[in-house]
């Protein structure tokens, strides 16, 4: 007879091992190691087993699947036009960053479309919900109200009130009292979320999960839900600026390229269509050490204002501190300057941020992170009216990248008139846009002789 094969699982990150330890080999963290049993792994699916190979040609389908248009476009825009019916999300945010504001802003329009939605929160009282609706305007429309964290007690109020949405707040409270373990451990979040799975997809009831994000970035550990659900939004910002993006980065109903944008205000999270119109006016004053890079995110172009600081330091391990943009790419950077323009920055502290909150990966944000250092350096502002947009290549070299038609027309749009692009785009794509003048940039060392 087999052996059954036994395996561990650390409750606090989720990773596995074939051997008990007292400290976590991924996580670091003690004593969090549990037998994970047979019964919790086979449960993680809601597929009935026992079922026949058929045709593909045999399966047919209504019509497409039903999908609900909230009236926040910011919100159906990112989820692919519309809350599939009977589909299974998740919308991961760090706490305080806005997620039950949205989610009762979304649960108030859904009920409107007359659709029964039930709202189950482990966090706050109906009373301080009741005052958050009250702030959020929210009176008339009916949502149902459950303040649980039993999984069991969740599953019998959908049988009995039969909803067609249903929000979890959050998912890192609940339990199910099938398991010993504590709310929110690993085990708790994910074998919760596979009896309400179950019941969703058997009832075509649409759920919504909220999780918090760890500092780390994950999903409080349950990445494992991530491949799971449907769905997978992301409410980012800082909390004490205004803007909250909403990212999809992950979406069977649709693409994963569009970002709501919101502004966080007493009255809730509004919308706003019309981003570049609200930060373009600043941009009129340039300084030493800001450069503007117009940012495409989606189908949008953003236009983002980069600071950078170049100061002076006596310590042995200079800073290189970045808000906004990954660390590394600011360490790339200053080595390329280093290496082709005989730079020395070893007793330079070297701060890069990002304005009002907002992080960017994409590699288009090192012209004008470059532009700008040099700019802090040299201590000259860049040219004003001006944007940068290109990636650095390890030769010192500034290459093409994407939507450059799309960001030039936005530029002209906004007024600005000036757009360093690399030389390498301009000579292949020939961008043009009426109202802006392209300047081409071959390589740093091009890029340093125009700055100075
Ligand atoms: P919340 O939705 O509770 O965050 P999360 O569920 O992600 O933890 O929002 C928390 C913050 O939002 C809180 O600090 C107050 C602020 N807020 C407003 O500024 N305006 C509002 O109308 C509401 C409801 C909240
Ligand atoms: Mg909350």
């Amino acid at each position: 007879m087999a052996k059954k094969k036994v395996e561990y699982l650390c409750e606090k990150c989720g990773a596995k091992f074939p051997k008990w330890t007292g400290r976590c080999g991924h996580c670091s963290a003690w004593e969090s190691l549990k037998e994970l049993t047979s019964v919790a792994s086979s449960r993680s699916t809601w597929v009935d087993s026992g079922n026949k190979p058929i045709p593909l040609n045999d399966i047919h389908v209504d019509s497409e699947a039903e999908r609900w248009k909230t009236g926040v476009f910011e919100f159906d825009r990112v989820i692919g036009g519309g809350i599939v019916q009977g589909s299974f999300g998740l919308l991961g945010g760090t706490p305080g960053v806005g997620k039950s504001t949205l989610i009762l802003q979304l649960l108030a329009r859904i009920a409107r479309l007359n659709k029964k939605a039930l709202y189950v929160t482990g966090e706050e009282s109906g009373h301080q919900i009741k005052q958050r609706s009250n702030r959020l305007l929210i009176r008339q429309e009916d949502i149902l109200i459950m303040v649980e964290s039993e999984v069991e007690q969740i599953l019998n109020a959908m049988k009995e009130h039969k909803p067609d949405f249903i929000v979890i707040d959050s998912i890192q409270t609940l339990f199910t009292n099938q398991f010993t373990a504590s709310a929110g451990s690993v085990t708790q979040v994910r074998e919760s979320a596979n009896l309400l799975m179950k019941y969703a997809k058997r009832n075509d009831v649409s759920v919504l999960l909220i999780g918090h994000v760890t500092k780390e970035g994950d999903i409080a550990g349950p990445r494992t839900l991530e491949h799971m659900v449907d769905y997978v939004l992301y409410l980012e910002g800082e909390k004490r600026e205004q803007h909250r993006l909403l990212r999809a980065v992950k979406n069977r109903f649709g693409t994963i390229s569009e970002v709501g944008l919101f502004k966080m205000t007493a009255k809730g999270l509004v919308e706003v269509s019309k981003p570049n119109n609200l930060f373009v006016d600043k941009f009129n004053n340039p300084h030493p050490g800001m450069a503007i890079f117009a940012a495409n995110e989606g189908t949008r172009t953003l236009f983002l204002e980069i600071q950078v600081l170049v100061g002076d330091t006596e310590q042995k391990n200079p800073a290189r501190t970045c808000i906004g943009m990954d660390r590394n790419r600011l360490q790339v950077i200053v080595a390329v300057l280093e290496k082709h323009l005989q730079m020395d920055f070893s007793s330079n502290d070297i701060y890069v941020n990002l304005a009002e909150g907002f992080r960017v990966i994409e590699p288009a944000m090192d012209l004008p992170v470059t532009a700008a250092l040099l700019s802090s350096y040299l201590l000259k502002p860049l040219p004003p009216k001006s944007i940068f947009i290109g990636e650095v290549a390890l030769t010192g070299e500034f290459r093409s990248v994407p939507a450059l038609q799309e960001r030039l027309y936005e530029a002209a749009r906004c007024g600005f008139e000036l757009v360093f692009l690399p030389e390498l785009a301009v000579k292949t794509g020939k961008f043009s846009q009426k109202g802006v003048q392209v300047v081409s940039v071959k390589d740093v060392q091009e890029l340093m002789s125009l700055l100075s």
